[in-house]
């Protein structure tokens, strides 16, 4: 007897499978009670089954999804084909046929994660997606269990590691954005349409799955706000090193009285904040709970072996599930009603690069108007000066979101200044 699956795709993280089975044989088999052995693979076409032929592969490769589903020896559908469509349909698929399945689709269960877990519980099969959210960490399961019995108050990440790697090189190497870009893509860390890395997207969608493990709060994708790492300025870069901080891609989660607030955002973190040393292509999940207090989980965030690693994971926990015939159980069991955060309970303080013409007297029109809606300053920076513009940049003291929405209303609509950018500030 063995435990077979299914793998749908064989792109990066997919070929990292063939790999662990092999090196980590032996404890996989024990651990699992079993062996385990990939049945079929899908591909999209008979060419692609020949070139991975040709490489060596010697797997059953099918280009229908009927091939695996009605394939009643196959006992965990895993699907890495990313994206929502085909793999919604062949996901509900398999559940439907009760096919256990393991997904690394942060895009498919970020938007809609709620209806294929109530799929999978009708079906009494298990659904685990623990390399969905920041590949090689195993933050999902040290969130539903390991901190089962703690309340998690804020959880702040660099969720994407293509993001994180690209502004590494455009900080430490002076690269250009482009280049960090190609480097990213020839590495792999970049998804093939890289949009959703550097638009913050890839990271709301972690955001997204967060909210649910570390909060019980299935929110829904569009009330997180996000922006990438594709509007920062290299005199943002600049600006932030003067003032004591680097500028992080950060996904934030944090509960107030009124409830959650989510957003993926630039983020100006002080140099003494362990987020802070997160850099290339690494992520970290830094929590904030009542019982621990802080605890920051680092690891590679993308990459095959350590994505594979965490699908591995739960190929091996539905495995050991099977043999010893457990009742079956959510991935996540945490759940409350979503009450998202009223704007003036969520406070920090913010960082803003304001264009001016470079005159006497427009940083202290610039502070007047600050005053204006009650925002005090911590440090005032004037950058550069040419062509009779300066770029005056700015952190203020906390301010709350109703209050940031009044001031970036009130610079956008002066006549004399230019609201380059606005970013968050993390305290220390
Ligand atoms: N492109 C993603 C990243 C891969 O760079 O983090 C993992 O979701």
């Amino acid at each position: 007897m063995a435990v077979k699956i299914g793998l749908l795709g064989f792109g990066t993280v997919a070929s990292g499978i063939p790999f662990l089975l092999k090196e980590n044989q032996s404890k996989i088999r024990e651990l699992a009670g079993e062996n385990i052995e990939i049945e079929k693979v899908l591909v999209r076409s008979s060419d692609d089954a020949d070139r991975l032929i040709s490489q060596g592969y010697d797997y059953d490769f099918v280009t229908s999804i009927e091939d695996i589903i009605s394939d009643h020896s196959i006992d965990i559908v895993v699907e890495l084909i990313g994206r929502i469509e085909p793999a919604k349909t062949y996901i509900s698929q398999a559940l439907k046929a009760q096919k256990h399945v393991v997904s690394a689709n942060k895009d498919l269960i970020a938007i809609h994660g709620q209806e294929l877990i109530a799929l999978a519980q009708e079906n009494e099969v298990m659904f685990a997606y623990e390399a969905a959210v920041a590949g090689g960490i195993p933050i999902l399961r040290t969130l539903s269990e390991s901190l089962m019995a703690d309340k998690i108050t804020r959880i702040l990440g660099v969720l994407n590691g293509t993001s994180n790697y690209m502004l590494t090189k455009m900080v430490e190497e002076n690269w250009t954005y482009d280049e960090a870009l190609v480097s990213a893509q020839k590495l792999g860390y970049a998804e093939s349409d890289p949009t959703n890395d550097v638009e913050g997207i890839d990271a709301a969608y972690k955001v997204a799955i967060l909210s649910q493990f570390g909060f019980g709060m299935a929110i829904d994708f569009e009330a997180i706000d996000h922006k990438g790492i594709n509007v920062i300025k290299s005199e943002d870069v600049n600006a932030a090193k003067e003032l004591g901080y680097v500028i992080k891609l950060v996904g934030d989660l944090q509960e107030t009285d009124s409830g959650l607030w989510a957003e993926v955002v630039p983020t100006l973190v002080p140099l003494n904040h362990p987020l802070a040393a997160v850099n290339d292509v690494m992520n970290a999940v830094f929590v904030e709970s009542v019982g621990v207090g802080q605890s920051m989980y680092y690891g590679p965030g993308a990459g095959q072996k350590p994505t594979a690693t965490s699908v591995m994971a739960d190929i091996v926990q539905i495995s050991q599930h099977m043999l010893e015939g457990k009742v079956v159980k959510p991935f996540n069991a945490y759940q409350r009603s979503v009450r998202l955060a009223e704007a003036e309970e969520v406070v920090s303080a913010y960082y803003f690069a304001v264009e001016a013409s470079d005159q006497p007297g427009q940083l202290s029109h610039l502070a007047q108007l600050f005053e204006e809606y009650a925002i005090s300053l911590d440090q005032v920076l004037q950058g550069r000066a040419d062509h009779g513009k300066a770029l005056i940049t700015v952190i203020t003291h906390s301010i709350n979101r109703n209050q940031l929405a009044d001031i970036v209303t009130a610079i956008d609509s002066s006549e004399v200044f230019v609201l380059e950018n606005a970013f968050k500030v993390l305290g220390e």
